[in-house]
């Protein structure tokens, strides 16, 4: 499996964390969630009832697997970006035929490898080829020159992690991957009503929460800083004119947080920004896509909470 430098990969955490933390708003990157334990949370909040994306998702897929797999085509060589357990893609390759690669690309090399092995062992002939990697970042990619039509699939509504101008550079990196009749089938959570956004990310069993938190966790391990979690809350809300779900975590009281040498003061009440959550109109997401993708086809759900979209890569920008 292809590794990324994890002395190399730490330095830089905690020099991305620190900048974040000396910003006038706190902030820390919402990709730093996903170490094993926030994985698994993650997993956990996608069995929520109150999360609806998972079975919108899901549910999309499988009304319309006969359909989506014929947008694909055959043989394609199929991406997946931030594939975790890589739950919905075995319904692609199920139904997928002839597929010449499976390329899943996390950050967290754990769950990653786990999920390659079950993947292994449920699909034999399946030529499946791990990267741990950093996506949002530069990928190298083991892919084989030529040939194989290639499929980016983005599942999960991930994009919206992004703010729009940062989901615009990432698309357009992307495209460097991709070529003539190349495609992208991504999963994009979209604008509804505000009570069941606000339930989606303030759950009755508090998992999203202990996400949030399992932040701190992690850089107390990982960077030997010494927040204490109790002293902190979870906070979510719609953010109307941005269109997006934002996460916080509060500071319950004024406290001095020590990481990597340096000590970050919290005045009580004062937020570390940790993830937004962008939610989209159907249109404001063509407009989105539109410098480098043409929208193919856009299945949704009966309740039309979710979309799931392929959009063709286009070879001379419009
Ligand atoms: C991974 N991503 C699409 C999730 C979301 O809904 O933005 C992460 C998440 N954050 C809180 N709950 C789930």
């Amino acid at each position: 499996m292809q590794k990324i430098n994890q002395t190399a990969a730490n330095e830089r955490m905690l020099q991305e964390v620190l900048a974040g933390l000396i910003n006038p708003q706190k902030l820390i990157s919402s990709k730093y969630f996903y170490d094993k334990r926030g994985s698994q949370l993650f997993e956990e909040i996608c069995s929520l009832d109150e999360y609806y994306l998972t079975d919108a998702e899901l549910q999309i897929m499988e009304e319309n697997i006969r359909e989506i797999t014929e947008y694909l085509g055959p043989g394609i060589e199929l991406i997946e970006l931030g594939s975790g357990s890589s739950t919905k893609t075995r319904l692609l390759l199920d139904h997928l035929s002839d597929i010449s690669a499976y390329i899943p690309i996390d950050i967290s090399g754990d769950f990653l490898s786990e999920t390659t092995d079950r993947l292994r062992a449920d699909y034999p002939e399946l030529n499946v080829r791990p990267v741990v990697a950093d996506y949002t970042r530069q990928v190298n990619l083991p892919l084989q020159p030529g040939g194989n039509k290639r499929v980016i699939y983005f599942p999960g509504s991930t994009i919206g992690n992004f703010d729009p101008e940062e989901a615009k550079a990432f698309l357009d990196r992307l495209s460097k991957l991709l070529g003539e009749n190349d495609g992208l089938l991504i999963g994009v959570d979209l604008i509804k009503d505000r009570e069941i956004l606000h339930n989606a990310y303030n759950d009755s069993k508090g998992v999203t929460a202990e996400f949030n938190k399992n932040l701190l966790v992690r850089l107390n391990r990982e960077l030997d800083a010494d927040f204490d979690p109790d002293q902190f809350r979870h906070l979510a809300f719609f953010n109307d004119e941005e269109s997006r779900i934002e996460m916080h975590l509060e500071s319950l009281k004024d406290q001095v947080i020590r990481i990597g040498g340096r000590e970050i003061l919290f005045r009580r009440g004062e937020t570390i920004h940790t993830e937004n959550s962008c939610k989209y109109s159907l249109e404001s997401f063509t407009r989105l896509v539109s410098d480098h993708y043409s929208v193919q086809k856009v299945w949704t759900d009966q309740e039309d909470l979710f979309s799931v979209q392929y959009l063709e890569f286009l070879t001379f920008p419009g």
